[in-house]
Order: structure tokens, then sequence, then C-alpha cells
């Protein structure tokens, strides 16, 4: 992709990320106040009623009717949440615009608050989760293990872009929030779930757009964090002291894994469930789609001779396909506590988040600047960007 085709991508991915925020951030910092003031307008749901229809909104299976005991008996560790969660998202949308960064003592003292409020959005959720356990929980035992993994995601994406910040890091800083980011904004996307889901199965509930929503974004939550991470990539050439990733015999090596793995875990679910659910089909289409992305922008950048471009989609790629063997080990982890089945969805929405956040975090790692130490004791980059 040529520069200019780059930079316009970016521009008009940053506008309908920061559309979302600034649309949604509002309908989340209202909607804990009618659990405090009957009369609260009630942004959110009148959106979901009107867009769907009342009785998805309102009626059996909906989080309204589903979660009203625990909100009731957890609304101000709810409200802390909530409020910080909205109030984040517009300020992290904010710090991606590069003309918000150019000022940057403006930059930083935004960051600081907005890393603070987020990290106060997931207290939020963490005492919410460890209120009401698995059972308490929307949708279960699946949702919980996601949201649990969301939550600690978050906190380590913030915790560790705060430090890369700090050291001066600057590529690892950028994608680190980037994670982050694209972690908080799972909770407007998956309304964006709800209202397209909603109209395309008629018949559906909020129990069951929630799963298939959260299957999706368990691959395009981290996977949207990277394309972020390589918008914001501006590095002609690696540091001398990041030596190449081993070679073809990773690349079969990891291949060989996931298909013997797919295979388990193709047998097992034959076994214990009847047909493909709608669920488990929204998954692999993520799962299918965020191949198809990798495969393709590596091949991409191969072709035009961008080798650092290269490198990153090839590890995000078998990061990718490491999801299938991590499905298969916490699957039968999640067999412990929980039913079959409930081991089964909590398996399709953590493992391939999981796979691809760690394939994140080599990529990260090898976007560090190495500094060496001269004789008089002054630091000096290698190279740098
Ligand atoms: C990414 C990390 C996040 C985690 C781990 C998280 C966790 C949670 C949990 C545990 C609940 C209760 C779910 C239940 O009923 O079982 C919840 C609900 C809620 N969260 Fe978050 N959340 C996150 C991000 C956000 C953000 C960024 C916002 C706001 C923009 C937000 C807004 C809400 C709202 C409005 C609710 C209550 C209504 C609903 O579930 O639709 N959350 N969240």
């Amino acid at each position: 992709m040529s520069t200019t085709a780059r930079k316009r991508a970016s521009l008009i991915g940053w506008g309908a990320i920061t559309a979302l925020a600034v649309l949604y951030g509002p309908m989340a910092i209202e909607y804990m106040w009618r659990f405090f003031n009957p009369d609260a307008p009630e942004l959110w749901n009148h959106t979901f009623g009107a867009v769907v229809d009342h009785e998805e909104a309102y009626g059996p299976g909906s989080i309204e009717a589903e979660q009203v005991v625990q909100y009731t008996q957890n609304r101000y560790i709810l409200l802390f949440h909530t409020t910080a969660g909205g109030i984040a998202i517009v300020l992290f949308a904010a710090q991606f615009s590069a003309r918000v960064r150019r000022n940057l003592a403006r930059h930083r003292l935004i960051g600081r608050f907005a890393a603070s409020i987020a990290l106060i959005g997931m207290a939020g959720a963490m005492a919410f989760l460890l209120a009401v356990g698995p059972e308490g929980t929307f949708d279960g035992a699946a949702f919980y293990l996601q949201l649990w993994a969301l939550a600690l995601g978050t906190t380590i994406g913030v915790g560790l872009g705060l430090a890369a910040a700090v050291k001066r890091q600057i590529a690892m800083h950028q994608a680190l929030m980037a994670y982050a980011f694209a972690l908080l904004l799972t909770a407007p996307l998956l309304r964006v779930f709800y209202l397209f889901l909603g109209n395309l199965w008629p018949e559906t509930t909020q129990l069951e757009t929630n799963l298939a929503g959260a299957a999706f974004l368990a691959t395009w939550a981290p996977l949207g964090a990277f394309l972020a991470a390589r918008a914001l990539d501006v590095r002609q050439r690696r540091t001398t002291a990041i030596g190449p990733l081993p070679g073809r015999a990773l690349d079969l090596g990891v291949l060989a894994t996931a298909v013997v793995a797919a295979a388990a875990l193709g047998w097992r679910y034959s076994t214990a469930f009847d047909g493909l659910d709608r669920v488990t089909t929204t998954g692999l289409v993520g799962v299918v789609a965020g191949l198809s992305v990798a495969l393709t922008n590596h091949l991409a950048a191969r072709r035009a001779g961008n080798d650092l471009a290269a490198e990153e989609w090839r590890v995000i790629g078998l990061a990718q396909l490491a999801g299938a063997p991590t499905g298969v080990v916490l699957w039968a982890l999640y067999d412990l506590p929980f039913t079959t089945y409930d081991a089964y969805l909590g398996m399709l929405l953590t493992a391939p988040a999981l796979a691809l956040s760690i394939g994140f975090l080599v990529v990260v790692w090898r976007r560090r600047v190495v500094r060496r130490t001269t004789r008089s004791g002054e630091a000096a980059q290698l190279v740098d960007h």
C-alpha cells in the first residue's frame, strides 16, 4: 500500500472509531443512572429498542431482564465501571489523533488521566466479576472467562504502555496503547453486534448475539490492535541488535500443530454437540477472515520488499494458527470447573485472543530500540526510526 493510501485508510479507521467512541461513550456513562433515578433517559436501551425491537432490549434473554438483580446489588461498582469506561474510550480516541499528540505536554496530561480512568474502569469490572462469579455474569461462564481476559489484558496493556512511554520506547508505547484501546472498544463493538445480529436473526435474544459478537471479537479485537499498530509504525529498518526470526521450520511446525489441533477440536465438538450453532459459525468466520487478512498482508509486504511489515504479519499469522492448540489446552482446563458446553464456549471466546495477544507481545518486543552505553557512559541508540 502506498504511503498516501495508508494515511487515508488510517484516517478513515480513526474517524470511524472516534465516531463510535463519541456516540457510545455518553450512553455508557449514563447507563447506570436509572438504578439511582427511575427518570434517567436510558440512552442505550432506547437506541437498542428502536433499532432492533422492544422485546429484544427488555424481554427474556436481554441484559435488562437477566441482570437486573446483579446490577441493582452492585450499582455503585458498575457506576464506577461504566462511567470510567465511557470517559476512557473518548480520551483514548483523542490520543490517537496525530494533531492532539503534536502538543506533547497535552498528550502526556490527557494520557495520564486516560490511563488512570481506564484502570479504574478495569478495577470496577474485576470487582463486579469477583462479586457475582460465573453464575452471576450475563451469559454465564464463557462470557465470564472472556471478561476476565479482557480486564487483565487491558490492565497489562495500559501498564506496559505507560512503562514503555517512561523508557522512551515510543514504538512499543504506541502499540501497547493501541492494544489497550482495542480491548476497551470491545464494549461499543459488542453493542454494534447486538444491533446488527438482532436485525439479521429476528427470533434471537441478546444471550445469543452477545456470545456471537464475543466469539468474533476474540480474534478481531487483538487483530484490530495490530492493524492500528501497523498504521502507527514509521520504522524504516530494524535495530541491528534484533536478529531475524527462525525460518521455515517454525512455520511448518506451527502449521502442522495447528492442523492436528483443529482436527482434535472438530472431533471433540462433533462428539459433544449436534451441528454447527450460530455462535460457533460467527467465531469461525472471525478466525478465517483473520487468517486471510494476515496471509494477504504478509504476501503483499513481501512483494513490496517491506521486510519489517512482512515479518510482523508472519508472527501474527503464526499466532492465529497457534489459537488451535491453545484451544485444545484451554478447553481441557475449563472442563475442570465448568460443563462441557460452557468449557467449549469459554475456549471459543478466549483461545484466539490469548494466542494472538502473545503474538502481539512478540511483535511489540521486537519493536524496542536497543541502546548501548558508550565509553563515556552516555546511552546511545544503535538504530532508531
Ligand atoms: C475492556 C474491558 C472491559 C471489561 C473487562 C468490562 C467488564 C464488564 C462487566 C464484568 C460487566 C457486567 C457484565 C454482566 O452483566 O455480566 C460490564 C458491563 C458494562 N460495561 Fe464493561 N467492561 C469493559 C469495558 C467497558 C467499556 C470501555 C465501557 C464503556 C465504554 C463499558 C461499559 C459497560 C456497560 C454500559 C455495562 C453494563 C451494561 C451492559 O452490559 O450492557 N465496559 N462490563
